[in-house]
């Protein structure tokens, strides 16, 4: 069973109280960008106000960001409409998103699996590969430590690489790159 509810509860109340709207973005995407490492179609998991989303869809990529918040959401959009950027944003609980199979080439996940209550994160990484194409490559970012390897290697994925760096004395961060197996 999914524990979305009170998740979603949690989420639009953390997104109301505590403004997380990062611009410029997260700057590990945007190292990825200069590399040439962003292709397709993306998917901006759990994307939060969307500012990660907003970089990709002003560069010229077809992003959708999905969030279970709609707060998030609200604001997200808002914030590509404003500015004529072509984002879209979407609310729903992502484990459980239907209508988008086979669909996206490059998926952000910047805090999005480490949110998720671990009875879900199975359903999680199900649901990344069906909505994926073959070749696809997730970017996880995660607390380090999390235990994402098994999860994804159950259920269609390849961990190509993961290294650990220190964003900050106090917040050990693990990055993963992940193939579609
Ligand atoms: C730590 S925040 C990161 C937000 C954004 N990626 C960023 O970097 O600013 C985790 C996000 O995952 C979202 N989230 C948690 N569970 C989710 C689910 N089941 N489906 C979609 N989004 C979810 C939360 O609402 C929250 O916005």
């Amino acid at each position: 069973m999914s524990t979305a509810p009170w998740l979603q509860n949690f989420w639009d109340l953390a997104h109301a109280t505590v403004p997380i709207d990062a611009d410029p973005p997260d700057e590990w995407i945007a190292a990825l960008v200069a590399d040439g490492r962003i292709r397709g179609t993306v998917l901006d998991a759990g994307c939060g106000p969307g500012s990660n989303a907003r970089y990709l869809a002003g560069l010229g990529f077809p992003v959708l960001g999905v969030d279970l918040s709609a707060i998030a959401v609200e604001h997200a959009a808002r914030r590509a409409a404003e500015a004529g950027n072509k984002a879209h944003f979407l609310q729903s609980d992502i484990c459980h998103l239907c209508g988008y199979e086979n669909r996206f080439d490059t998926v952000l996940d910047i805090g999005c699996f480490q949110s998720l209550h671990p009875a879900d994160r199975p359903a999680y990484v199900a649901a990344l590969h069906r909505l994926c194409r073959p070749g696809a490559v997730v970017f996880l970012r995660v607390f380090h430590g999390e235990p994402f390897q098994s999860h994804f290697v159950t259920n269609g994925w390849d961990i190509n690489f993961v290294a650990g760096r220190e964003l900050n004395p106090f917040t050990p961060w693990s990055f993963a790159e992940i193939h579609y197996a």
